[in-house]
This record gives structure tokens, C-alpha cells and sequence, in this order.
């Protein structure tokens, strides 16, 4: 996108440029009449009543700024989780909020440690706020090895727990491990896929200091769309959070997201069932996925990591995609041969494994 600089160009402003090689997100297309299983949303709507407050919202607000410390939005998840308001921070986005922790507390100069394979941003952030960092590769069924994380000097650890894009969920006790011993960095637990199926590591926060929980309205919460996420920690963690959110944007969320985030939060009955419409249609797929002869880590999330031992990925890939159902495919070291596929309705699920089924009774001919 940005690189295309040629020598001479490094005499012009073009020298004092910050060049950074971009995150690539998730297709977004166009099409309305495809089935979606690209980038871990949720096939069901938000809550009901955000539906509602939608329809009553009035325009004329729009005029005025959105309140800087998303005031409603920070009680209910405080209320929540158990937590004072003081231990909240809303983002636009766990992303936005993972950007301000990046900055906010790996800071030392000495190297993040995060998994070989995980979220894709995190190195992204590294690089743009010039981060050092090691990645440690994940053992060969893709899970994390808690011990390459102990007694390693570093500036911070970061950890996507369940894992992305592989589903993985590292144990509580594992997690646990981790924090306890490094005291002196803090290690920030990205939570975006907790509520189908992990343990949380918040009760964590009452014994350590150093421990920052982020999550998302992005997937359990139907609301990708519209852009909220929110870490948890200790009051100090927080306040030096909000120091470097005011001395970037202070008004991050706009009104629209604070007043149908704080809806959503309030709506827990309907959260649970789709938290668990969209679990039991995983067992549904990841039984239906096996029979095909897919092998896969044992996800937690709202997504299966799958790869066929007979069939490359990026032709399965291809023509999924030419049949109108997307999926997320990664061409990168050790996982080019997975394909990540979201939950979606039991129907779309239906679709994709009859799709699957004829695909592979072609490419793998039993004569
Ligand atoms: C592990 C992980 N963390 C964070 C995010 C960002 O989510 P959002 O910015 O939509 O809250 C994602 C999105 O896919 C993710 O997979």
C-alpha cells in the first residue's frame, strides 16, 4: 500500500515518512446474497432492545460530542463484571484498545513475547510504536507452552486466550502461570472469543498487578459493526490507559455506540442463548467437519481452524469462495494448509458441509 519509495524520494518529505506494512483485515464484500464465514462475526442480530433504542434515536443529538469517559457504557460493565467503573476502558474496538495498551505498557524497551501464530495485529502494533519483539512458536498441536514464557526476560507478554486463528484455549491455571511469573511485566489476556466456551482470566485481577483483560462487543455481542471494546484491570493500569487515550482522541466512541453498546450489556438472557446457539452449532460442525475427514484444534471460539490431509487449503479456499461462501485462509508459515471458518447459522453451516461434502467425494475419487 504505502511502500513505494525509491532512493531518490528519501531527499523529499517522503524521508521523514512513517512506513509501516499494514494490517490486512478480513474481506468485507459487497454481496449481500453470500454466506459469511470470514471474519468471526455473529450470524445473529444485536439484542432486541438495541434494536429498539435504534429506532429512537434522536438526530439532533448528533450535534454535540459523545461523552469523553463513555460514562453509561463503562457502569454497566462494571456492574457487569464486578468491577469499579475506574477498572474499565472502552475502545473503539478491542483493537483500539490493544493499540493504547501496546502503547500505554510495552514501553521498556526490552522485547513483547507473543505466540508465533496468533492475532495478526500484534505485531503490526509492535512495529508502528517500534516494539521489540520474539515470537514463540506454539508446539505442534498448536498450543501454547507455558514455560517458554517463564524466566525470560521481557518488556510485556501478550496472549489471545482462546488463541486466534487456531481456537486454542490455554488453561486458567496455564494462564495463571504466565502472570505470576513475570511480576515485573504486564501481560495483557485478549478475551475476544471468551464467552464461547473459555474461563476468563478476570477473577485473576484480584491477586496480581499486572494482568490487563481485554474483550469485545465484536463477536458475542453481535456488534461488530458497531466498534466497541473494553479492557479490565486495576485502577492504576486504567488510569495510565486514559492518560494516553486523552492525549490522543478523547472522544473515542460516538453517541450512537455508547447508548446501543450500554443496551446490549443490559440484555444478558439474550446474549447467553446466542453465546450458546452459536456453541452448539460448533459441536454440530465439528462432528460433521471430522466426518469429512478435517483435522482441527479443539476450539473454544466461535470459529474451526481445519485443514484436510488430502486437499490443499487454498483450493478448497477457491472454491468455496466461487460457490459464495467465504472463509478465512492465511497464506503464512506452518498454517497455509488451515482454513478458518466462523460459525454461522445452522443453516449456512448445513450449506457449507453439503458444499464440502461434493467437493471432496470429486477431489478425493475413493478409486
Ligand atoms: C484475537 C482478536 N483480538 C482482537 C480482535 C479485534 O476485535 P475488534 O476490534 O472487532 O473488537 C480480533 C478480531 O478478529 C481478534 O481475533
Amino acid at each position: 500500500m504505502s511502500k513505494q519509495t525509491t532512493t531518490q524520494d528519501l531527499s523529499s518529505w517522503r524521508s521523514g515518512v512513517r512506513r509501516v506494512v499494514p494490517y490486512v483485515p478480513g474481506e468485507q464484500p459487497k454481496e449481500k446474497n453470500i454466506i459469511k464465514l470470514n471474519t468471526n462475526e455473529c450470524p445473529y442480530p444485536p439484542a432486541p432492545e438495541v434494536e429498539k433504542l435504534k429506532e429512537s434515536m434522536n438526530c439532533d443529538d448528533l450535534r454535540l460530542y459523545p461523552d469523553p469517559e463513555i460514562g453509561d457504557l463503562v457502569q454497566v460493565l462494571a456492574d457487569y463484571y464486578h468491577v469499579s467503573p475506574k477498572q474499565v476502558f472502552v475502545g473503539v474496538g478491542s483493537d483500539d484498545v490493544l493499540a493504547m495498551a501496546f502503547m500505554t505498557f510495552f514501553n521498556s524497551g526490552r522485547p513483547i513475547l507473543f505466540p508465533d501464530i496468533t492475532y495478526s495485529f500484534y505485531d503490526v502494533w509492535a512495529d508502528l510504536y517500534g516494539i521489540p519483539y520474539e515470537t514463540i512458536p506454539l508446539d505442534g498441536n498448536f498450543k501454547i507452552r507455558t514455560g517458554d514464557y517463564i524466566g525470560k526476560g521481557n518488556g510485556g507478554i501478550i496472549l489471545a486466550n482462546p488463541n486466534a486463528p487456531t481456537g486454542e484455549f490455554l488453561s486458567l491455571s496455564g494462564v495463571e502461570q504466565i502472570i505470576a511469573s513475570n511480576p515485573d511485566s504486564v501481560v495483557i489476556v485478549d478475551e475476544a472469543y471468551i464467552d464461547f466456551g473459555g474461563e476468563s482470566a478476570l477473577p485473576l485481577l484480584e491477586k496480581y498487578d499486572n494482568l490487563l483483560v481485554v474483550q469485545t462487543f465484536s463477536k458475542s455481542r453481535a456488534m461488530a459493526g458497531m466498534r466497541i471494546g473494553f479492557a479490565i484491570g486495576n485502577e492504576e493500569m486504567i488510569g495510565y490507559l486514559q492518560d494516553v487515550k486523552y492525549s490522543f482522541n478523547s472522544y473515542t466512541l460516538n453517541r450512537p455506540a455508547i447508548l446501543l453498546g450500554t443496551a446490549a450489556v443490559k440484555d444478558d438472557a439474550y446474549f447467553k442463548e446466542t453465546c450458546a446457539r452459536v456453541v452448539k452449532t460448533r459441536e454440530w460442525t465439528k462432528k460433521q467437519l471430522t466426518e469429512l475427514g478435517f483435522r482441527f484444534p479443539d476450539s473454544r471460539t466461535n470459529f474451526i481452524f481445519a485443514e484436510h490431509p488430502l486437499v490443499p487449503a487454498k483450493k478448497i479456499f477457491d472454491a468455496l469462495k466461487r460457490a459464495g461462501i467465504y472463509v478465512r485462509y492465511f497464506n503464512k508459515p506452518r498454517i497455509s494448509e488451515h482454513l478458518r471458518i466462523t460459525i454461522g447459522t445452522d443453516a449456512q453451516m448445513q450449506t457449507l458441509i453439503d458444499f464440502l461434502r461434493d467437493f471432496l467425494a470429486k477431489e478425493t475419487p475413493t478409486e
